[in-house]
């Protein structure tokens, strides 16, 4: 193996790890300050280094989340006692990881599809944040369901942003999260989102092969196969496992180093639920996890509430989820202990 290459092995061995997952902490500044508006904060950069350094702050973390995704801010932000926030996550063998795709835009001549932009410079943007500690990145392509979106043209060209995108991390011996979200919001069913996912998937591998991606040095990163939020008809927690272990089964390659799921608008204990059912459908080639960013910081963030005497309680919170969730990805979470504090 060449440098790069046990490079990004180690950084991949660190991340999958039986029972741990990823701690998704990468709001942008209009996403972090929604957030912080529903429990009456503001966001400002005092506040947003504040919350971070509680979630990275978790005493036991490290025992069921093995890598956070940080937003470039956070890189350079530091604890209370002046430790840099990447620094903590490593100590506490979290990886430190960075969201490098620069949010998404309309894309020309397709009404209603998305496109994801920040290629460019992307390159010299990875070897800043690997000095201040990152060793994975994450890029998010999003997919609007409607009878007719997302269209052919959405597809190929989110593929092949995120192909590029890959590509330019491996080579900086960055491991790349490929993140395709087909989106919860609208009243479709359960199966015109497998239907969707599927095309999606499968454009996606194909880019990737095309840009030379190397498949056991990435992780996926996708939604599951769910009915969209405004669909009266909601499939079963297992018919949801089962329809995304299928997708994942037809369209991604078994070498793929792991899948860590998003949450994507889920509630929490729909995330852990549906991540415990997935694991319970059987022998699958990869290990199939957590990426949440919702799904584990709403309970802490409700506990929260900016108060400095609600710092241990929101860590709790926290610590409740993530070990849910990692028993999930074990299958092993019984719904009972939601009600152990
Ligand atoms: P959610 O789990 O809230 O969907 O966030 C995951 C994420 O990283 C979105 O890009």
């Amino acid at each position: 193996m060449n440098t790069t290459s046990s490079e990004l092995q180690r950084t991949i061995d660190a991340l999958v790890q039986d029972g741990k997952g990823l701690l998704a902490a990468d709001e942008s500044g209009p996403t972090i300050a929604k957030r912080f508006k529903r429990i009456g904060v503001e966001s400002t950069e005092e506040n947003r280094r504040a919350w971070r350094a509680l979630l990275l702050g978790t005493p036991g973390l490290g025992e069921f989340v093995s890598g956070v995704i940080l937003y470039e801010e956070t890189l350079a932000q530091c604890a209370d006692d002046g430790e840099p926030l990447p620094q903590l996550a490593a100590r506490h063998g979290i990886v430190p990881g960075i969201k490098v795709d620069k949010g998404k835009i309309a894309l020309a001549h397709a009404p209603g599809d998305e496109i994801t932009q920040g290629l460019d410079g992307l390159g010299e943007r990875l070897e800043r944040y690997k000095v201040q500690g990152a060793r994975f990145a994450k890029w998010r392509a999003v997919y609007n369901v409607s009878d007719s979106l997302p269209s052919r043209l959405a597809i190929e060209a989110n593929a092949d942003g995120l192909a590029c995108y890959a590509a330019i991390c491996q080579q900086a011996g960055i491991v790349p999260i490929v993140e395709p979200e087909v989106l919860m919001d609208g009243a479709h069913s359960i199966e015109r989102c497998a239907e969707v996912t599927e095309a999606v998937l499968h454009e996606v591998f194909h880019a990737l092969h095309r840009h030379a991606v190397v498949f056991e040095h990435m992780l996926l990163k996708p939604s599951m196969v769910v009915a969209g939020k405004a669909n009266t008809n909601q499939a079963s927690v297992t018919q949801a496992a089962s329809q995304t272990v299928t997708v994942l089964g037809r369209t991604v390659p078994p070498v793929v180093a792991g899948i860590f799921f998003l949450s994507g608008g889920q509630t929490p204990e729909e995330a852990t639920a549906h991540l415990d059912a997935i694991n319970r459908t059987g022998r699958r080639p990869w290990p199939l996890s957590f990426s949440y960013g919702r799904a584990l910081q709403e309970p802490p963030l409700e506990t929260w509430r900016g108060q400095a005497g609600n710092v241990h309680a929101a860590q709790q919170a926290l610590l409740k989820r993530a070990r849910l969730n990692a028993a999930a990805s074990l299958a092993r979470y019984d719904a009972k202990e939601e009600r152990v504090g």
